[in-house]
């Protein structure tokens, strides 16, 4: 018999040699946590449909952050659920806003966790759509575009590190970008949702965000799952308008975008392991057929592999503990 000059299995032995030679390794340093901030006290409410989650009232949320800093994590990504919801999302861009309360809490009591905060008027709005509404029922983007700037300078002035646009409207990380700017906050980094697809897999951040839209869906601003190349253009946009990190969401059924989007641009690339995507894991694990915490890290890991320098990730505190946090 003819032996094979290289024999892979050689460097597979033991756990020791495996680890000399693994190419990825996901660290706690690429993890970010998201945070859902409620009205009220005292709250600390389970999320039915992710296992896990919570939405938090702002003393419980000074806890938790805490917690997530002593496991090493870097940063959170700040959503927030009003007490009242209006035509405009009102609450978005007031400095006494559910978000703005939050993050002050937060950078007080731990000022070295980075602070990320969506931006966005979808958990706001009471139709739950991702901006202000035209007659026709179709988001108005230019008018969107002034709120979405008003919003992303008042999360700066309450103390975020880092504004983070979800919405999908044309020009807003240009718009954002000049508000901050203008407004002195030239130190806040945009991270945008750059290549950010329509689909089933925010159902269960829905129910934590309390967002699902009232009438129709959000097909006509986010993007097209079959559609690659379109991501590219989004990407370039973004990265053309100033975002200085730029995200792909969600992240496991879209690691050809992650590449992709690796591949072409320079800049850090996060990657949104987003609800749905986290909600399986844990059903296929409540049901006995998966081995959830296994698969967890290695879906982590193969967004890590595709490119991704960041995760966002419901799994990170969990994460971290695996990672020896
Ligand atoms: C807000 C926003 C959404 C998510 C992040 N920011 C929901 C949506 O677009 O409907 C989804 C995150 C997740 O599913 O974990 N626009």
């Amino acid at each position: 018999m003819q032996y094979p000059e290289y024999r892979p299995r050689r460097l597979r032995r033991n756990e020791t040699l495996r680890r000399m030679v693994r190419e990825t390794k996901l660290s706690v340093d690429d993890l970010v946590y998201p945070l859902f901030a409620v009205a009220g006290k005292g709250l600390r409410k389970e999320v039915p449909s992710m296992p896990g989650v919570f939405q938090m009232s702002v003393d419980h949320l000074v806890k938790e952050a805490r917690e997530v800093r002593k496991l090493g994590i870097p940063a959170v990504l700040l959503f927030g659920i009003p007490a009242k919801k209006d035509p405009l999302g009102k609450d978005a861009y007031s400095d006494k806003g559910i978000v703005q309360t939050a993050v002050r809490a937060i950078k007080d009591a731990e000022p070295d966790l980075m602070v990320v905060t969506d931006v966005c008027f979808c958990e706001y709005t009471d139709h739950g759509h991702c901006g202000i509404l035209r007659k026709d029922g179709d988001v108005d983007n230019d008018a969107t575009l002034a709120i979405l700037a008003k919003s992303a300078v008042s999360h700066a002035r309450a103390g975020a590190d880092i504004v983070a646009p979800s919405d999908m409207m044309d020009g807003r990380v240009g718009a954002i970008r000049k508000a901050l700017d203008r407004d002195g906050f030239t130190g806040v980094p945009i991270m945008s949702y750059a290549a950010k697809y329509a689909g089933g897999f925010y159902g269960p951040f829905r129910d934590a965000a309390e967002s699902t839209p009232s009438f129709g869906d959000r097909r006509s601003y986010q993007m097209d799952p079959g559609n690659a190349r379109e991501a590219l253009r989004e990407v370039a946009l973004d990265v053309r308008e100033g975002a200085d990190i730029v995200m792909v969401k969600p992240a496991l059924a879209y690691l050809d975008i992650i590449c992709r989007v690796r591949q072409t641009f320079e800049l850090p690339v996060a990657a949104y392991n987003v609800s749905g995507e986290y909600s399986m894991v844990k059903a296929g694990a409540s049901l006995g057929w998966i081995d959830g915490d296994r698969v967890q890290m290695e879906i982590l890991a193969a967004i890590k592999r595709a490119g991704a320098d960041l995760v966002i990730t419901y799994a990170a505190k969990d994460a971290a503990m695996a990672l020896g946090g």
